[in-house]
């Protein structure tokens, strides 16, 4: 097994473990690599929807996603696509997927199935180190402290999108989770709000919620915490969704990276509630 490393901050590419052996050792394996870099790629795997699915059950129960619908013979699965002329892509700017629901997904696995020749990296980020770096301050202020996160309803994952279809569900929630939780497995801190989906701080008024909201967004935007991954076909990354966001980076320019495809296929894990 050779693992390399893809920043100072998380990731790490894997070589030497096949996707598609579904032995507990090889999964104990994964999730230890997992939980060690957060985030882990591999190359060169190409695992069929059956044992994309194989390798998802280890984690845990699958979710389905609140407004897109599934692929026709996997349900667990949605495709992901970009059409070639989007200059838009799912998954845009950064967040931590689901953090709405009451069990926000535990563990995301993403395989590539078509890549543009330019364009559309991902980038994760470690809110482990977002949050041991956090001002003391702001640390003294959200200690203790709920956050409410709302779901956008289905315009942000269907309607923005000319490839994604959703699954008629319409409707807007929102739930409350600590600013600050625990890993349910490494009991380390995390940084749990994400500017994508966090609204508000319970217990603040209006003003100090959303100006200590922007300065930890900020905080959390610090390209020092982050790796970036090209993808090739056939990669699969694997990604603990509890202790860091990502973003699908939309540099999909007229002239350079505009007019490809981009189409990945993804399973959630569903996590237990944040604590
Ligand atoms: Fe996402």
């Amino acid at each position: 097994m050779k693992i390399s490393l893809t920043s100072g901050a998380l990731g790490a590419e894997v070589e030497g473990i096949d996707l598609k052996n579904s032995s507990k050792e090889n999964f104990s394996k994964i999730n230890e690599l997992l939980l060690e870099h957060k985030v882990i790629f591999f190359r060169d795997q190409n695992i069929s929807p059956e044992q994309q699915i194989n390798l998802a059950k280890f984690f845990g129960p699958l979710e389905r996603h609140v407004y897109v619908k599934g692929r026709e013979k996997f349900p667990e699965i949605i495709r992901i696509i970009k059409g070639r002329n989007e200059k838009h892509q799912w998954g845009e700017t950064w967040h931590t997927d689901v953090s709405y629901n009451k069990n926000p997904t535990k563990v995301i696995i993403l395989k590539s199935i078509k890549i543009p020749p330019v364009g559309g990296d991902t980038m994760f980020s470690n809110m482990e180190i977002a949050f041991d770096t956090l001002d003391e301050k702001i640390k003294k202020k959200i200690k203790d402290k709920k956050a409410i996160h709302s779901s956008l309803g289905a315009a942000a994952f269907v309607e923005k999108y000319e490839e994604m279809e959703g699954n008629g569900n319409l409707d807007e929630y929102s739930n409350e989770h600590p600013v600050v939780r625990t890993h349910p497995e490494t009991g380390k801190k995390i940084l749990y709000v994400n500017s994508m989906y966090t609204k508000k701080i319970l217990g603040m008024d209006k003003n100090e919620s959303d100006d200590t909201l922007k300065e930890i967004f900020l905080h959390q935007e610090r390209l020092d915490f982050t790796c970036r991954f090209k993808w090739t076909e056939n990669a699969v990354a694997i990604w603990d969704n509890r202790s860091t966001q990502h973003q699908g980076l939309t540099d999909f320019f007229p002239g350079r990276g505009l007019g490809f495809e981009r189409i990945m296929d993804r399973i959630a894990i569903e996590g237990d509630k944040p604590n």
